[in-house]
């Protein structure tokens, strides 16, 4: 069953896009198309309870009230670096969002998320914060990610990724219950290195050709 706070998006062309995603025969340049297509399609679904409002206008026959998303622009979150492969995509849909980057690497001893970087937009409070990442595998530094941002005052807070693992939502629902998670895919599980399998290997290293 699919716990309540988690959204699997199995529209026929996520699915397919996906499944050449995960194809280790796909180049690169394949891999980082897709996955700007893949991003435009999920940025649909994580959005779709932005709150609307009207706005007056007059078409060319007459005036109307017309649908217009209220409030402040959402804040896209990149946590780095596979979260920037994602966001190119969805700043295509949303070229006025605010961006920001958090950067976080495993602590090899402790395999603890550190932060190495965090550049937040403004007023996080009054936005609807989409915080993204291709891979929620353990859940560390999705967490970590999260607590930066609630630090940082947001309290709307969306997080989207490619593949999940069962025990990253698991984590991520314990300590952020709030946040709702949007995925294209619930995985099998964890390998010995923490990998999403079946997964589709390192997604860093498979948008930017690094090894
Ligand atoms: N990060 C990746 O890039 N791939 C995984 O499978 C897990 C974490």
């Amino acid at each position: 069953m699919t716990p309540q706070h988690l959204t699997i998006v199995k529209h026929p062309l996520v699915q397919h896009k996906l499944t050449l995603m995960r194809d280790k025969s796909t180049s690169t340049g394949s891999f980082r198309q897709l996955l700007r297509e893949i991003s435009l399609l999920l940025a649909y679904e994580v959005t779709r309870e932005l709150p609307l409002t009207t706005r007056r206008i007059d078409t060319p026959m007459q005036q109307m009230d017309s649908p217009v998303i209220e409030g402040k622009k959402l804040a896209l979150v990149s946590i780095l670096r596979a979260g920037n492969g994602l966001m190119d995509g969805i700043l295509e849909l949303i070229p006025s969002a605010r961006v920001g980057f958090v950067g976080l690497y495993r602590d090899p001893k402790t395999l603890q998320p550190v932060q190495y970087y965090c550049k937040l937009p403004s007023g996080l409070d009054e936005r609807m914060t989409i915080a993204v990442d291709p891979m929620l595998a353990t859940g560390n530094s999705s967490v970590a990610a999260i607590d930066l941002l609630k630090e940082a005052g947001a309290v709307n807070i969306r997080f989207l990724c490619l593949l999940a693992a069962p025990d990253g939502v698991q984590r991520m629902q314990d300590a952020h219950p709030d946040v709702q998670i949007v995925t294209a895919s619930l995985d099998e599980g964890l390998d010995e290195k923490g990998y999403i399998v079946p997964g589709l290997g390192d997604a860093g290293d498979r948008m930017f050709g690094t090894k």
